[in-house]
């Protein structure tokens, strides 16, 4: 499937939208709720099977995936704020709780992704922030925003315990 070109468009995501999917150990969607496809435009049939990367827009700083992963992989929820791209090419932000479920003799089921509208204040914020890792991301690599990531939790008193806290504060009236 082609990449959409991103235009500058926002799609609301509004305070009652819940949008769920569940991946596979790879990230690959597995089940999405009708909330997901409206608002990300795709059809059950365009996202199952398919990459949670569909909805990957350039925007996005590398080292926010990395942080996801890394902590999944250790069987920790992570909170974290998600520029999405759409099929024709919006985008839409959203605060993502994505979480492992287990079956009951504790083996790996899937990865569960809920996600959140996202208020201006936050929107404002973390652009700020992302852009700033992009660029030195672009520049000086994966390392180097990662440092970048690491420094701005540290100014903020940030540890690995508050992270999800910190974003749901950033995300409060
Ligand atoms: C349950 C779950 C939900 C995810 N949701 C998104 C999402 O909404 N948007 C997104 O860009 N990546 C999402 N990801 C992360 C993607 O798997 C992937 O790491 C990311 O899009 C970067 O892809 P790339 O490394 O191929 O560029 C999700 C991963 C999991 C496990």
């Amino acid at each position: 499937m082609q990449r959409p070109t991103p235009t500058d468009v926002e799609h609301e995501v509004t305070p009652v939208d819940m949008i769920v999917s569940k991946s596979d150990e790879e990230g690959n969607i597995t089940y999405t709720n009708p909330i997901f496809m409206k608002i990300s435009g795709y059809t059950k049939g365009e996202l199952l099977d398919q990459p949670h990367s569909i909805l990957r827009h350039p925007d996005m700083p590398k080292v926010i995936f990395k942080y996801l992963w890394d902590n999944l992989k250790e069987g920790k929820e992570v909170h974290a704020f998600v520029k999405n791209l759409c099929k024709d090419g919006e985008f839409y932000w959203v605060l993502a709780q994505v979480r492992v479920a287990t079956n009951p003799d504790g083996s790996f089921r899937n990865y569960v992704s809920t996600r959140k509208n996202v208020l201006p204040k936050a929107k404002a914020a973390i652009s700020a922030l992302y852009a700033k890792l992009l660029e030195i991301e672009k520049s000086e690599g994966v390392e180097a925003s990662e440092k970048a990531l690491m420094a701005f939790l540290d100014e903020n008193g940030v540890t690995p315990d508050t992270f999800n806290d910190f974003m749901h504060k950033l995300n409060e009236e």
